[in-house]
């Protein structure tokens, strides 16, 4: 069943949720005693080391894994009481290395709206959004470089009219300028559409910029969740001042990644911390 936006201003909604594989005969906790809620029509940054779980969070709000622990609400119903298509069309998700479907531009850009029953798309419009010409409409879809490749599966997201839309780093293969196209792309939509935006990102600045709250992942736990203004000067957990702290002095030094070293090996100040509603 397709359920209109409800009244619920939470598009999402973490309830102690956790995520864990079997690993040689060992289980091991992805996501564990993950809270929070997002307000519809806000964006969300989430930050964090790379391994901490940022993925396997997005992939939970529909449905690319279920969870194993805890509950996730999109508009006040729990994922799998959602229709999985429905659900999908209501929460776009684009992926970190996104996956182009046979044939052109513009067949995955008509598969993805046909799929969810979308209006046949306006081709040329939708690549002009994404800051790409409308010639590559008829190009091989999985010829496109890898930065061609996330704005078309921005393009293709946006085609179904997502309300919330889940973004994995869907700007780290770009350039500077093609990554600000796709951010004003998304905040126009999020502050004059009412979309929600839950947007992974290894950049600081872009996080800033876009989070009205920013949510710290580190070892499968949301170990700080805030304002970004907040988050980002004065956080209040140890993991979050080490983070933001070693991330900047990174920066600065022009140094590459490795930023979650030293990271694991904390106590349970996070846990508690994940918990909180
Ligand atoms: N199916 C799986 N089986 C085993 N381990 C997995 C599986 N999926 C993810 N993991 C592990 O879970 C951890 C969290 O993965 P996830 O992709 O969510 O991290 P991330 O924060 O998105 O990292 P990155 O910033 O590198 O993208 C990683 O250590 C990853 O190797
Ligand atoms: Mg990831």
């Amino acid at each position: 069943m397709d359920i209109p936006p409800s009244d619920d201003a939470w598009a999402l909604r973490f309830v102690d949720a956790g995520r864990r594989v079997e690993m040689d005969g060992e289980t091991r906790w992805l996501l564990r005693g993950v809270g929070g809620r997002v307000q519809a029509g806000t964006a969300v940054a989430v930050i964090g080391p790379s391994g901490a779980g940022k993925s396997t969070l997005l992939s939970l709000c529909n449905l690319m894994q279920t969870p194993d622990a805890g509950e996730v609400h999109v508009f006040g119903r729990e994922v799998r009481d959602w229709d999985v298509r429905s659900l999908r069309r209501r929460v776009g998700l684009v992926m970190q290395q996104p996956v182009m479907l046979p044939g052109t531009v513009r067949d995955n850009l008509v598969a993805a709206a046909r799929l969810h029953g979308a209006p046949e798309p306006d081709v040329s419009a939708i690549l002009s959004e994404v800051g790409l010409p409308p010639e590559l409409a008829e190009r091989p879809a999985r010829d496109l470089s890898g930065g061609q490749k996330q704005r078309i599966a921005l393009a293709r997201t946006l085609v179904n009219r997502p309300d919330i839309l889940l973004l994995d780093e869907a700007t780290s293969a770009l350039d500077r300028e093609s990554a600000a196209i796709v951010e004003a792309l998304v905040m126009r939509r999020v502050r004059e559409q009412g979309l929600t935006a839950v947007w992974v990102t290894h950049d600081l600045e872009q996080a800033r910029r876009i989070g009205d709250e920013i949510w710290l992942v580190a070892e499968g736990c949301v170990v700080e969740r805030g304002p970004a203004a907040q988050v980002l000067a004065a956080p209040r957990t140890a993991w979050g001042r080490r983070f933001l702290l070693g991330t900047a002095a990174e920066e600065a030094d022009g140094a590459p990644a490795g930023r979650d070293e030293g990271m694991l090996a904390h106590g349970t100040e996070h846990r508690e911390e994940g918990t909180r509603g």
